[in-house]
Parts: structure tokens; sequence; C-alpha cells
């Protein structure tokens, strides 16, 4: 029986991750990538063309395989149900990268769960909070020693992509997963403008924040982003995590033995990307 991996979104910040920690585990890692010619993955790792929004390029990177990390790359659910379905037919197991989004019911994480509940799938659901990969949108800010952002006192429990990821591969390598839900998060909340100050200690530069009012941020992200909607939704975000902070969970020590990364771990990581 073939026990072949198949990772999507595989050169993104998490599957990234995921692809080369199993390659290294020694299993059969099969990477789906739009363009292979950039995809830059271990050399072990089998590459495989296909498109998320075109189920029909999936068969190839399906074949044989046993168990898919998935992700969603859209921000609407809009084709889920053909991709879920696809993989059904050929795999028994899917791990999911959803998001802890309970308080938000108008998310597609909710209707991409619910199509691989109902699919025949054995799944498990991963839910992470905020990613600390988000903070490199202040990269050049932080370059300029001053970062500029509304809600300085927004606070976040940011995960390091390399936990999500060290949870993915635990969960497609050990028994014992099937049917659970793991909301994951790093080790210690933190307001947006503590985070530059730790990430500005951890590369070596001094920062700091200066509070931007919520109507000149709105009018620069738009004009960055383009989006109104997305600037809405990430605006109305930082402002309900100044009252409801986001939740610190142990679940990545609890599942790996060992405490989730902090942010001055993923800014030392990152370092390049701030120098
Ligand atoms: N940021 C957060 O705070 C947060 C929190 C919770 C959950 N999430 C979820 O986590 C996921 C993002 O993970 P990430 O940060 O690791 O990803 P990422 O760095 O944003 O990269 C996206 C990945 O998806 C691939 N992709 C995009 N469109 C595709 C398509 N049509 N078909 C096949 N592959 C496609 C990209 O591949 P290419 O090389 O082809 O571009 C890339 O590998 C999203 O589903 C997001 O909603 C994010």
């Amino acid at each position: 029986m073939s026990s072949t991996i198949l990772v999507t979104g595989a050169t993104g910040n998490v599957g990234r991750h995921v692809t080369s920690q199993l390659a290294e585990a020694g299993l059969e890692v099969r990477a789906l990538v739009r363009d292979p010619e950039r995809a830059r993955l271990p050399e072990r790792v089998e590459v495989v063309r296909g498109d998320l929004t075109a189920p029909e390029t999936l068969e190839p990177a399906l074949k044989d395989v046993e168990s898919v990390f998935l992700l969603w790359p859209a921000f609407t659910a809009d084709g889920a149900a053909e991709v879920v379905a696809a993989v059904a037919r050929h795999a028994r197991r899917v791990v999911y990268l959803s998001a802890n989004v309970a308080d938000e019911p108008e998310m597609h994480y909710h209707e991409v769960e619910r199509l691989i509940r109902n699919s025949g799938l054995g799944w498990t659901f991963l839910r992470p909070g905020g990613f600390a990969a988000n903070t490199l949108m202040w990269a050049g800010q932080i370059r300029d020693g001053v970062v500029r952002w509304p809600y300085g006192r927004a606070a976040r429990s940011l995960i390091h992509e390399k936990d999500i990821a060290a949870v993915a591969v635990h969960v497609l390598t050990s028994a014992g997963h099937k049917g659970a839900t793991y909301v994951l998060s790093g080790p210690e909340l933190l307001t947006q403008e503590e985070q530059v100050r730790v990430i500005g200690e951890a590369v070596g530069r001094e920062v700091r924040w200066e509070e931007l009012p919520v109507e000149v941020a709105r009018e620069e992200l738009l004009a960055a982003w383009g989006d109104a909607a997305f600037v809405d939704s990430a605006l109305s975000g930082w402002a309900r995590f100044v009252t409801a902070p986001e939740e610190v969970t142990g679940t990545v020590e609890r599942l790996l033995g060992r405490p989730a990364l902090t942010l001055g771990q993923w800014a030392r990581d990152h370092a390049s990307d701030f120098g």
C-alpha cells in the first residue's frame, strides 16, 4: 500500500516546512505546486504541477497518495467541494490547515471543514491563530526604525510556521489524531507594540511604535492592499484583539513535548527579512 503524503501549499510559509520535515524523516513526500521551475524544494521531494482552483489538474498529484496536507488558498470556499471530492477519491486521510475563527462564522474555513467532515476521509483540523509571519508586513518600517500602525494594544499569540508544520508532521506520522481539532498558538500573548519591540531586539534594531489613527490607517491600507473588505476585516480583527486578546493554547507543547517557539526565535530565524 502507498504511503505517499501529498503536501499542498508546499512553497508557502507552512507547507515548505511540512515538506522538508517529512523528507528529513525519510517519508515519501510529494509537493503540489503551480510552477515546478520556481518551487526550490529539497531534492528528494517529488514535485508535481497542479492548481487547486482547477480540480481536473490534481489527478496526477493525487495518484496513489495515502494522506494529504491541505490548505485552501482562496478567501471563499468556491470550488472547494470539487477538490475535497477529488482528495477523497484517492486518499484515506487529510490534515487541513484551517484557522482559529470560531467567532467568525462567515469565514470560508467553516465550509471547507464541513466539506471534509462529510467526505468520508479520516481528518484532522489544525486551527492556528495569527502567524508570526504576518509581522513581515512591517519589515520595511522596522528597517526604517518606526512602525506607524493602528491598534498597538491588540494582543495576539503569534505562532511560528515551523511549529504548525511540526504539528502537521506529527499528526501525519503518528496514530490517534483522527477526528481531532487542534487549536494552535504561540507560547505568549504580545500586543502589536510589544511584537515590534521583540522583533527589533531580536534583529538588533531600535524600533519605535507610532499609533496611527484608524481612519488614516484605513486609507493607507486600502492604497496598499486594494481590497476594502479585506482591510475592514483586518481592522476589526485588531480592534477585537484590544478588548479580547487571542487565546494562548498549550497544544503545540502537549503534542510535540517541547514548548512552542517564541516570537523572538521566529524573528531570529527571519533576521534577513528585516536586514
Ligand atoms: N496568516 C495567518 O495568520 C493565518 C492564520 C490561520 C490560518 N491561515 C491560513 O493558512 C494558509 C496560508 O498558509 P501559508 O502562510 O503557509 O501559505 P502562503 O505562504 O500564503 O503560501 C500560499 C501557498 O499556497 C499555494 N497556492 C496558492 N494558490 C494556489 C492554487 N490555486 N493552487 C495550488 N496552490 C496554491 C502557493 O503556491 P505557489 O507557489 O503556487 O504560489 C503557496 O505554496 C491559508 O489558508 C490561510 O488562510 C493563515
